[in-house]
């Protein structure tokens, strides 16, 4: 019966005689997606308003569907859109501008690398494992919302073990889907306005939503975050800002559930200092180990505080592993409902965009597909790092405390810097961009000196300096 339904389902849509009585729904997508679903089905979409490169639509569920059920040309998708209005306001958004003065800094190396021996990939084998056992986590079905409130049993057991009564949950009930997300809370015990936030998914989709065993998409990010609280419960971890994860409903209809959450926290004017998403981990698919998502669904500076992050804890030695950058250019994930409401996000993948797990969205998005769960290892190395050098309260310093040795000015495209104290002398500057992109290489050099940025355009950079000692120093700095 459902085959028949869809046979004649597809019948209508590709003779473009399309009834009104299908869900249609409004959203926002790429002017070039919008006008490729009208060429392929004229009755299946309207095209309210078109700004630069983003349209307004209003679309029908199959039609919009076809932008990310299509994995072999997996393309833009769609941003959910609650009415006309919300559409088209969408389109005219000012971003609030994140004037954030926050100098993030790194020198928590005892506790980060305390944290790091304690990651085990087993146990985000299990949580993905767990996940995918429950058929489908469509948001629609039943299975979805048991698999949430089995994590929060999960990530409850974590807690209970402990006797913390700082750590809290909470089920977020939503306006769009049935599927409610899960958020749990260790309060900051100095700064608790100020939030530190790491996501992922946990819904699933195919084509027949019965059969969306969603292994890396995105049962691996949740194990990856699972993983984080794990081991930061291990080590009775205790933030001065307040730190969240969250597992989102509806991620995959169109980020629905994170949507919700972010909207909330910029109506009530929440300071969330910076935002991580996890959305497919576990995925070997590129000669590196992590890509750092950049394009403008990204924040610039939290992607070089990553960059950071890597160069410090694991250029080398047991943590070691390697990074690049990639692109989606569409809100392709969770984090793009934090930057559309002003906030700092970032966004860590399992590969270069296009060498990602092929399996995604079909029934084969199975553990077995990746057979450990390694890669999505070093994927909660990275979460640990970033949220304990994040939530730490000495991270609204200036230049002058944050980083003790290293002290670096740009004056007249001229980069002078003095690493003090430092008794070996530098074996190498890499001065990166955004895009991780090795721009200035030198070596040999002294432990004060001046480099020449003549040729660099306007923006942040960080220089990476590595002594004879093995000691890494990195420092963001801004080209005029
Ligand atoms: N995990 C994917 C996002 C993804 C896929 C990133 C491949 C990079 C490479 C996510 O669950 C997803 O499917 N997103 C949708 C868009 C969303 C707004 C419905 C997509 O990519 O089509
Ligand atoms: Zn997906």
């Amino acid at each position: 019966m459902k085959k028949l339904t869809n046979i004649l389902l597809f019948l209508l849509i590709s003779s473009g005689i399309f009834a009104q009585e299908t869900d249609w729904f409004y959203a926002t997508m790429h002017a070039e997606s919008a006008q490729m679903l009208k060429n392929n089905h004229p009755e299946g979409i309207q095209i309210l308003e078109t700004e630069e490169n983003e349209s307004a639509v209003y679309v029908a569920e199959e039609v919009a569907h076809e932008l990310h059920q299509n994995i072999v040309v997996h393309g833009p998708g769609f941003i959910f859109r609650t009415d006309k209005t919300a559409a088209i306001d969408a389109l005219h958004r000012v971003l609030p501008k994140n004037e954030n003065i926050l100098e993030f800094t790194i020198d928590q190396d005892v506790l980060v690398n305390q944290c790091l021996n304690l990651v085990n990939a087993s146990n985000i084998e299990e949580t993905i494992l767990d996940l995918q056992a429950y058929g489908t986590r469509h948001h629609t079905k039943l299975q979805a919302e048991q698999a949430v409130l089995a994590m929060k049993q999960k990530w409850e057991n974590l807690v209970a073990a402990t006797g913390r009564t700082d750590i809290s949950f909470r089920i977020v009930e939503h306006v769009n889907t049935p599927m409610p997300s899960l958020v749990m809370t260790i309060a900051g015990a100095e700064i608790p306005d100020e939030f530190v936030i790491v996501g992922g998914h946990l819904d699933s989709i195919t084509p027949d939503i019965n059969d969306a065993p969603g292994a890396d998409d995105n049962a691996s990010g949740i194990g990856t975050i699972t993983e984080i609280i794990r081991v930061l419960l291990d080590v009775n971890y205790k933030p001065k800002r307040t730190v969240e994860f969250m597992a989102y409903a509806a991620e995959e209809i169109g980020l629905v559930g994170s949507r919700e959450i972010a909207q909330e926290y910029a109506g009530q004017g929440k300071n969330v200092v910076a935002y991580v998403q996890f959305d497919m981990t576990n995925y070997n698919g590129s000669s590196n180990d992590i890509y750092i998502i950049e394009d403008e669904y990204t924040s610039n500076e939290l992607n070089l505080y990553l960059i950071e992050l890597l160069e410090h804890y694991n250029a080398s030695g047991t943590h070691a592993l390697t990074y690049g950058s990639s692109q989606c250019n569409y809100a392709c994930s969770d984090h793009a409902s934090w930057k559309e409401n002003g906030y700092l996000a970032s966004f860590p993948f399992e590969s270069a965009f296009g060498q990602h797990n092929p399996n995604i969205h079909t029934p084969n998005d199975e553990f077995s597909v990746s057979g450990s769960a390694t890669h999505a290892a070093k994927f909660t190395k990275l979460g640990l790092q970033f949220v304990i050098e994040t939530a730490k309260s000495t991270m609204m310093s200036t230049q002058d405390f944050s980083n003790t040795n290293l002290n670096l000015v740009v004056k007249d495209k001229n980069l002078i810097y003095n690493i003090d104290h430092l008794n070996s002398k530098i074996q190498s500057l890499n001065i990166l961009d955004s895009g991780a992109r090795k721009i200035i290489s030198k070596s040999n050099l002294e432990i004060s000196g001046t480099i020449s940025l003549q040729n660099l355009p306007h923006g942040f950079y960080i220089a990476v300096f590595k002594a004879t000692n093995g000691k890494t120093f990195t420092k963001k700095f801004l080209v005029k």
